[in-house]
């Protein structure tokens, strides 16, 4: 077992290690324009074994694909021409397409089922590694199954430090919370498994066709082959270890009457006295969707390390692209159980 890992800057010379170690079977954890991913060479089922271990995931919950290019897509999933579509209008960046899987894929990539989650990520590093290793990289999220992403190198040292040797740092992730999911299996009927930054809205557009939402806790074919949802799909999933409650607006008011506990606002409060009490934090100081989801993992992540009994998280107001997935996030980590 390799420890502790090592936090690697993006030298030209490191780039070219560290893409050496998953020609070689390894794990890097790297940037993405989401959130950083633990990676393996997706083609490798002893390198995918290890993503697995490392995070302590179950082996019924599948991987993404990470992918250069259309061909290397197509390569991994068959692209019916709905998914051109969307690779046209949103690849590369933050939306994920679960497509009709390929036999190059290992079965343990996909946990199995006949479908493989593909995605082309936008970060500029992670491109630079996945030219560098020469074939489709696996990463889930590189933080301990069922804790929050991790958006830093330092996060994932914290969650993983232990279990991984290399860490690539590519700085704060520019978006802050994972790729939007999409059921493309059938193209007439696309179904929406995770939000993120490409939006419901968005995909129908460039789709001209209605995009479902998956019922709660289910995940399509992933449940019915295995019994099991995807954790992406779990109800309680990205938590923290303090319990956290999800409200709706909470009064401005309200923290100076439970100091032992953390209130999470959306916007910074307006008066100084409620900003400057110590256990008010906030999402975004001047209402930005964008910074909010920029922030969001990194404040529960500081809210759980503190002495807090509980957190309390209003609901993030508004109707732009990332509120939903802000929901999502903040929902889940106020489950209580999966
Ligand atoms: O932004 C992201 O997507 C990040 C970065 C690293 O790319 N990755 C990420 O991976 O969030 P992960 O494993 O934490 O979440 C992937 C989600 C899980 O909910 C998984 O169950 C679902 O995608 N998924 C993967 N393959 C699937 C499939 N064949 N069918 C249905 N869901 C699938
Ligand atoms: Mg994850």
């Amino acid at each position: 077992m390799p420890s502790p890992a090592r936090i690697h800057r993006p030298t030209p010379r490191n780039l070219a290690r560290l893409a050496g170690v998953l020609q070689r079977g390894g794990l890097v954890a790297l940037p993405t324009e989401t959130v950083y991913g633990l990676a393996a060479d997706a083609l490798d089922a002893a390198a995918c074994g290890k993503i697995f271990r490392a995070k302590g995931r179950p082996a019924t919950d599948p991987l993404i694909v990470h992918v250069l290019t259309l061909a290397q897509a197509d390569e991994v999933g068959e692209l019916n021409p709905a998914a051109r579509k969307l690779a046209a209008a949103f690849w590369p960046g933050p939306l994920t397409l679960v497509l009709p899987k390929r036999e190059i894929v290992p079965a343990m990539v996909t946990a199995g089922l006949g479908s493989v989650a593909v995605r082309m990520p936008k970060h500029p590093l992670f491109r630079k590694m996945l030219r560098l290793a020469g074939r489709p990289l696996a990463a889930p999220s590189a933080n301990p199954f069922g804790y929050i992403s991790p958006t830093t190198a330092a996060h994932v040292k914290a969650g993983l430090g232990r279990r991984i040797g290399h860490i690539l740092d590519g700085g704060p992730c520019r978006i802050g919370v994972e790729s939007t999911v999409l059921d493309l299996r059938v193209p007439e009927h696309p179904v929406l498994l995770r939000p993120g930054a490409v939006s419901r809205a968005a995909l129908a557009a460039a789709l001209g066709r209605p995009v479902r939402l998956a019922p709660a806790g289910t995940t399509g074919e992933a449940e019915r082959t295995t019994g099991l949802p995807g954790p992406g799909m779990l109800a309680r999933h990205y938590s923290p270890r303090t319990p956290l409650t999800l409200t709706e607006k909470i009064a401005a008011g309200r923290a100076a009457a439970a100091p032992e506990e953390a209130f999470l606002f959306f916007r910074r409060p307006k008066t100084r006295a409620a900003a400057e009490a110590k256990n008010v934090f906030w999402l975004t100081a001047t209402g930005s969707l964008e910074e909010a989801a920029r922030n969001l993992f990194d404040r529960l992540r500081h809210l759980d390390g503190g002495a807090w009994h509980a957190i309390r998280a209003e609901r993030v107001p508004g109707r732009g692209a990332l509120a939903p997935a802000l929901n999502d996030r903040l929902a889940r980590a106020a489950a209580r159980k999966g």
